[in-house]
């Protein structure tokens, strides 16, 4: 039976979340006027976090946090080859924590970037609005752990993915492309993908950046004032 695991939101955010994460990476070691397009799209990750935060409480079925298999003996059974399919249409137990760990990864590295100081020509729009101390923290978990912590964990999501794929013949980028996954359980429920659930995303999507917007304009105009 083909069924719907990921709705289209959910597709949607994975791919504009990986091409913003490269797009970071590249330039973040660019630097100079590369910069500009680094501050943009880390506040495109900050939305697109937030937004997935949100959707995980009330996304599709199989988008919803409650469903990833997180407990620990969901987790064992997994790592000693139990299979128990039910549990795996979504993320399994692994590619679940994998997720949670991407996104607290990318949300404390885009926080961070919101603090950072280059010393020469830019800085986040709350640096100047936190402590000497505060800044020198989030610059330092910026430029030397939380960009490692992103790319190792990114390496690792790529090398499972290409794991599932290629030696297990999983099909699982084609079902992050068209939602769909053929599933064996007539009682299998799906991930609702209408009209309506999708004008609900776009209006959280919206709402998300209008909240990080809002930070970053307080920032700059505060920023902005402090020099007179
Ligand atoms: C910087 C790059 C990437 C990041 C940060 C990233 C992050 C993520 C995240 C957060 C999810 C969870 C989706 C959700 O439930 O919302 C996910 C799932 C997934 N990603 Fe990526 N991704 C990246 C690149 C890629 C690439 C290049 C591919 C394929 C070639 C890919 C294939 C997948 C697949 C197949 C899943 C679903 C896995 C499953 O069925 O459990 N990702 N990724
Ligand atoms: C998840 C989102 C982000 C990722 C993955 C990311 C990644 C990176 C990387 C890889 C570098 C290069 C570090 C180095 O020179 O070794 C960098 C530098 C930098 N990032 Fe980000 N960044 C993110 C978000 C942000 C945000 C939101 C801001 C500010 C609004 C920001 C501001 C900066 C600045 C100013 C630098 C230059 C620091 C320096 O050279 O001293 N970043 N970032």
């Amino acid at each position: 039976m083909l069924l719907r695991i990921w709705d289209l939101p959910t597709r949607v955010f994975h791919w504009a979340l990986a091409l913003a994460v490269l797009g970071l990476v590249i330039t973040g070691n660019v630097g100079g006027d590369a910069m500009v397009w680094h501050m943009r799209l880390g506040y495109g990750v900050l939305t697109l976090v937030a937004f997935r935060l949100l959707w995980g409480v009330v996304g599709g079925y199989w988008s919803r946090f409650v469903q990833f298999p997180l407990g620990l003996p969901s987790v064992l059974r997994y790592v000693q080859g139990g299979r128990e399919p039910r549990l795996h249409w979504g993320h399994n137990p692994l590619g679940s924590w994998a997720v949670v760990a991407m996104l607290l990864a990318l949300a404390l590295q885009a926080v961070a970037g919101l603090m950072v100081d280059d010393e020469i020509a830019y800085a986040g729009p709350l640096t100047s609005l936190v402590s000497g101390d505060t800044v020198q923290l989030a610059t330092w978990y910026h430029k030397q752990v939380g960009k490692f912590v992103v790319l190792g964990l990114v390496v690792l999501h790529l090398l499972a993915v290409a794991f599932h794929s290629v030696a297990l013949r999983e099909r699982l980028v084609p079902a992050m492309w068209h939602g769909n996954k053929v599933v064996d359980g007539a009682d299998a429920p799906a991930s609702q993908d209408n009209g309506r659930r999708r004008t609900l995303a776009l209006v959280l999507a919206v709402v998300c950046a209008a909240l990080v917007a809002a930070v970053v304009w307080y920032g700059q105009r505060h920023a902005f004032s402090a020099f007179g």
